[in-house]
């Protein structure tokens, strides 16, 4: 078959997200309960060899060139400074960056430069110890804010923060995290709370939209919208920040969905494709991996799947079903 992977909306996928554990050492409470969820069990998961393999093909048969590692946290896999070795010795070699909590950074980003990772995007929802501690359940804000510091010193850049808004918590501290990043040469973004936590207990009235996201901006910062030619198929939409050169991003899935540029696909740590985050169906990968399937026929598999992607994310149907599977086990 071609060598991309293409669905029925003429959208090519060059961008893989390879959640390597579906574990986290943070309870934030947008995403899981406090004692946790039932974890993937170890006979389950690929094996790095087994991730490694099927990136491989990603590449060199399906026109990936982007992979981004994912979790769960992905910096509680033992093996990920290796995979992501072998993953830069790949021909063509992928971008790579990584999604995390921050916390396991200050110890590992010197490695993962190293061995070949580009950039890292880190989650930081606050800058207030009490409030950190409230939502992520773990008091553990000067980790994160270490590991940010140790990923910009290794050249991990441009060193990107992700921040959720949830009423009451956080909601007013938009600005501050602006000035904060600003000073800090971090690109923020804010991103909309998505019906993907594990306690189904999203609702659209209680969430944080990007219009109230940027009116709170306003109030401290001059913001001006970049061009839609600079966004491609990135899901964050960004301002120049008191006329440049900084910026500040807000990935507005719900209220703003961006699926017709989609360049995505996904997979999960025990080897199931994912069309989309809101996909309700999956595809096994694993199976045929570990029956000794030769390259072409996983990449058909890969092909087959991703044929069958939907338009869109589906939110604004009155029949959403949010996904069996959670955030934390989808990777975001
Ligand atoms: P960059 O390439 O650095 O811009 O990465 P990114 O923003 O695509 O990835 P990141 O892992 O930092 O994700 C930020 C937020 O975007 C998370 O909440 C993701 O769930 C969300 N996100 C990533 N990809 C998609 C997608 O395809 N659809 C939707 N709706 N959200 C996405
Ligand atoms: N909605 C939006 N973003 C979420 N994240 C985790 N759960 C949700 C959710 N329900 C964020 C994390 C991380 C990124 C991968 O997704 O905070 O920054
Ligand atoms: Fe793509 Fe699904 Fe995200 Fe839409 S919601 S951008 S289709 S992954």
């Amino acid at each position: 078959g071609a060598h991309v992977l293409i669905d029925t909306y003429g959208r090519v996928a060059t961008d893989l997200r390879v959640s390597l554990t579906d574990r986290c050492n943070l309870r934030c409470t947008y995403c899981m309960p406090e004692e946790g969820l039932s974890w993937l069990a170890k006979p389950d998961l690929l094996t790095d060899d087994e991730i490694v393999r099927l990136i491989d093909i990603a590449v060199t048969s399906l026109g990936i060139e982007e992979v981004r590692f994912t979790g769960g946290e992905p910096l509680l896999r033992p093996g990920l400074v290796g995979i992501v070795e072998r993953v830069a010795a790949l021909t063509p070699r992928p971008r790579m960056s990584l999604t995390t909590n921050g916390i396991g950074l200050k110890r590992t980003a010197t490695a993962l430069k190293a061995a070949g990772l580009d950039r890292v995007n880190v989650s930081l929802d606050t800058l207030r110890p009490a409030v950190f501690k409230a939502l992520t359940r773990r008091d553990r804000l000067r980790d994160v804010l270490e590991g940010l510091a140790a990923a910009h010193d290794a050249g991990l850049t441009p060193v990107k923060v992700n921040s959720v808004l949830m009423p009451g918590l956080n909601d007013d501290e938009a600005p501050d995290l602006l000035a904060w990043a600003l000073e800090h040469g971090y690109e923020l973004r804010f991103i909309e709370q998505m019906p993907l936590d594990a306690q189904h207990g999203w609702k659209r009235d209680g969430m944080v939209t990007a219009d109230d996201i940027l009116a709170a901006l306003r109030t401290r910062f001059e913001l001006t919208p970049e061009g839609s030619d600079a966004r491609g198929s990135a899901p964050a939409e960004r301002w120049r920040v008191d006329g440049g050169p900084q910026r500040v991003g807000v990935i507005a899935s719900v209220t703003r969905p961006f699926c017709a540029a989609c360049d995505r696909t996904r997979l999960t740590a025990d080897g199931q494709i994912r069309t989309c985050l809101f996909a309700r169906e999956e595809t096994d990968l694993r199976a045929a991996l570990r029956s000794g399937a030769p390259t072409e026929e996983i990449a058909d598999i890969w092909r087959t799947a991703m044929w069958g992607k939907k338009a869109g994310s589906g939110l604004d149907d009155p029949t959403f079903l949010q996904p069996d599977r959670p955030m934390s086990a989808i990777g975001g």
